[in-house]
């Protein structure tokens, strides 16, 4: 018997309709998904001309007989979905019947499929939506689909199709995404007979991420591990468990668009604005406003706290309980951020490396550099400290000493444990300043450099947090009030953040046609830097208070307060001041970047110096 049904009209019109092939990457992600759906182990894709002369994906999975074969190429023909109530409870990746008459329509495919327990198989060749052939066949167990001349009868579309590179970049994109959420299985990616991903089955996501992205990448991922959250129940209901596993960037690598965020919902990878906010808003202060982070996240849930029927080529979700899923993504994602306390390495000049074949992740960042000029897979850390870098950089190179015999083995075992973590601060005994501006630090895990001012600014910023927090934050009164002279827009800004101001220690008042009186300012703000900051502040208001939450733009404000009481650059300390700083910095929430995500220490660690000396 055949499992392959005809939706009612009833089903069908539920169905989100529209555009489901749009590009060559979207023919490789619907028969994909139709491998994942039939229980692969196995799938491999072949393309060339990046696509569009063809595109031919096998798997070895169930395979279907001969009437589920013609069956298939019939509208909202699908073995996945028989009533409008399953819409509710979709666990398979297809649903709709639809992908494969839509691709059946604007190209020639051939589908030769055989179920293992079956001795023959059925060949099936489709051209432009009308079938030309159906046969019996002698096949290998599985499914094979061949689509060549994708929109061969569809000359408009054809004119909008970017360079075969695009395409391809697209398509090595799409395979990398699912073999990362499939890790058990195996996948490989040809393309004109170059092999761009091959990956064997390994145990976990962890592996997989290794396999596919290589060690350098690893090292800059946090592993979220499992985390857990039950949303309360309602009457005689169970409480519903969300689940959220995979890695996310430390916050030195910092992308320039979200090309590096990999989001997963019970498997399917989706695009959403949702879970996309609550990435960025785990990563506030964290990473500056306009970069983005690497991210892997799979999310899991029961399969009726999301509806995936929401839009034509399946990308987008919908949840059930928004903002419970948007917390609970930041939350898990900001403790873990919090949690290990990362700290920037500094760059080591590059060194030879021996001759290999081009990894994956270098080949896919090629493609994708040319094609959008836009780098997607490296993962420099972004040291923003210009003159941090000038300073190591401009020195002399020093003739290399001949190292005298008893020194010259360092015994491996020897090399400390060495930590990646700023947790080391605590210990760092201050060696001295450069420039008045940056603290040099010798640690037990290396050589230390942290910038004092942003350093002393994520000190203060997270001060005013707790202080305005508990309604008691330090203020200044001032010896004659300071009149400040507001514009009209200014003015609506004030009025709708007077509250705020007065909660992080401004003591104002109208005084006159849009002027204020300022009487008192948070501590530590020098008298010439008040009406800067007033204004400033004014300034975040106008423009985050339209698409923030109040508690972004109270954390903003944090930040310009915490910046202009800070320590400044070109600021001599004695050791005393360096202490206190690094000490206190080592008690803060998140020493790894001060409120507009800047780095605040940079280490070259004992290893580091090692390999530098020649010693490992
Ligand atoms: N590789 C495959 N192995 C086994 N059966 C398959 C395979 N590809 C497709 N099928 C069968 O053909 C049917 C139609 O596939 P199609 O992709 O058009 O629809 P769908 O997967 O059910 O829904 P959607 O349109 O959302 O992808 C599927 O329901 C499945 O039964
Ligand atoms: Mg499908």
């Amino acid at each position: 018997m055949g499992r392959i049904r005809i939706l009612s009209d009833e089903v069908a019109n539920k169905i989100a309709a529209g555009e489901v092939v749009e590009r060559p990457a979207s023919v490789v992600k619907e028969l994909l998904e139709n491998s994942l759906d039939a229980g692969a182990t196995r799938v491999a894709i072949d393309v060339a001309g990046g696509g569009r002369r063809l595109i031919r994906v096998s798997d070895d999975g169930c395979g279907m007989l001969r009437d589920d074969a013609m069956l298939a190429f019939e509208r909202h023909a699908t073995s996945k979905l028989s009533s409008a109530k399953d819409l509710l409870n979709i666990s398979t990746l297809g649903f709709r019947g639809e992908a494969l008459p839509s691709i059946g329509s604007v190209s020639r495919l051939l589908l030769e499929t055989r179920p293992p327990d079956q001795l023959t198989g059925t060949i099936v060749e489709i051209a432009g939506a009308k079938m030309i052939r159906c046969e019996e066949a002698a096949l290998a167990p599985g499914t094979q689909i061949t689509v060549r001349d994708l929109f061969y009868n569809v000359p408009a579309r054809k004119k909008f199709l970017r360079s075969d590179e695009t395409k391809l970049a697209h398509i090595a994109r799409l395979a990398t995404h699912y073999s990362l959420a499939n890790p058990d299985k195996r996948f490989l990616l040809t393309s004109e007979g170059k092999d761009l991903l091959e990956v064997t089955p390994v145990g976990s996501v962890r592996d997989r991420v290794y396999q596919v992205f290589g060690s350098e990448t690893f090292e800059g991922l946090i592993d979220l591990g499992v985390r857990e959250r039950a949303m309360p129940a309602g009457d005689g209901e169970e409480p519903k468990l969300f689940r959220l596993r995979g890695f996310v960037s430390r916050p030195q690598i910092q992308k320039l668009n979200r090309n590096s965020i990999y989001l997963f919902v019970n498997r399917r990878l989706i695009r959403d604005r949702l879970l996309l906010h609550a990435l960025s808003a785990a990563y506030h202060n964290l990473i500056p406003p306009a970069c983005f982070p690497f991210a892997l996240l799979f999310l899991e849930c029961n399969a009726t706290e999301v509806d995936v029927n929401v839009h034509p080529a399946k990308t987008e979700v919908r949840f059930r309980s928004a903002t419970f899923v948007h917390d609970f993504l930041r939350d898990s994602v900001r403790e873990a951020l919090i949690a290990t306390k990362p700290v920037s390495a500094i760059p080591l000049p590059a060194r030879a490396q021996p001759a290999a074949q081009l990894p994956y992740s270098e080949f896919t960042q090629k493609l994708e550099d040319s094609a959008w000029q836009a780098p997607v897979n490296e993962f420099v850390p972004v040291i923003r400290n210009e003159a941090a870098r000038l300073d190591l950089a401009e020195e002399e190179p020093q003739p290399r000493l001949p190292v005298p015999e008893t020194h010259g083995a360092f015994p491996p075992e020897l090399v400390p444990e060495l930590s990646e973590s700023l947790t080391a601060l605590a210990d760092l005994r201050p060696l001295g300043q450069i420039h008045d501006s940056f603290i040099v630090a010798a640690g037990r895990d290396g050589l230390w450099i942290i910038d004092q001012h942003v350093a002393h600014e994520r000190i203060l910023f997270e001060k005013i947090l707790k202080q305005r927090a508990a309604g008691r934050v330090q203020m200044q009164a001032l010896l004659m009030p300071l009149i400040v002279q507001l514009t009209p827009a200014q003015q609506v800004d004030y009025d709708r953040i007077a509250g705020e101001l007065a909660a992080v220690g401004f003591d104002a008042e109208p005084f006159g046609h849009r002027t204020i009186a300022v009487k008192a300012a948070p501590a530590g703000v020098g008298a010439g830097d008040i009406e800067r900051l007033v204004f400033e502040i004014l300034e975040i208001a106008d423009r985050e208070l339209r698409k923030l939450s109040m508690d972004d733009v109270r954390r903003s404000i944090a930040a310009s307060i915490a910046c202009r009481a800070a320590i400044k650059v070109n600021m001599p300390l004695d050791q005393g001041k360096m202490e206190w700083l690094l000490k206190t910095l080592a008690e803060t929430e998140c020493p790894m970047s001060c409120p507009h995500g800047r780095p605040i220490a940079l280490r070259y660690s004992l290893r580091d110096i090692l390999r530098g000396f020649h010693r490992i």
